[in-house]
């Protein structure tokens, strides 16, 4: 039903550029949280290549909820500050891990994962969900990729209010 080429193929800054296009595109319209969180996570894993778990943890309350996802079943709630997602949920921050066994406190949903980068989704100034992507590769992530998925992060905050 939605066919986006093969944006794998393409340089990474052109990537995110069409990534940001197609993300646009498919959300347009729909107002459901869970068919958008579902859909984006779809498209990243068809797209981005060198990962092995890519979605949302919705923020609620305290605590981190496991939302829509591509990759192994994973850890369902996280409290606010902790691992990767939990740090940051609390500092409204991007983190980027190159070295996932070298952060205090990361949490292994998946031994395979080496690196991670978890962008957060802001409504209102508030953190309402992140965006949590994980390689096999050590140093997967750079500035570009957290530049780019802060731009889907944006799309998202617009239909997860
Ligand atoms: N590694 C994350 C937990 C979520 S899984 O990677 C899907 C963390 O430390 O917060």
């Amino acid at each position: 039903m939605y066919d986006f080429g093969s944006l794998s193929d393409l340089p990474k800054s052109e990537l995110y550029e069409e990534l940001a296009r197609a993300a646009t595109a498919l959300v347009d319209g729909e107002t459901d949280a869970v068919a958008n969180m579902a859909n984006l996570s779809a498209l990243i894993w068809q797209f981005v290549p060198d990962l092995n778990w890519a979605g949302f943890y919705r923020r609620i309350e305290d605590e981190l909820v496991l939302g829509p996802f591509m990759g192994k079943p994973a850890c369902i709630r996280i409290p606010l500050g902790a691992g990767v997602c939990g740090a940051a949920a609390a500092s409204g921050e991007t983190q980027l891990v190159p070295d996932v066994h070298a952060f205090p406190g990361h949490i292994a949903c998946d031994a395979a994962s080496r690196s991670e980068l978890v962008v957060p989704v802001i409504v209102e100034g508030g953190v309402v969900a992140v965006i949590d992507l994980d390689s096999p590769l050590p140093g997967r992530f750079d500035e570009e990729d957290a530049q780019g998925f802060a731009r889907l992060a944006a799309i998202a905050a617009n239909v997860l209010a």
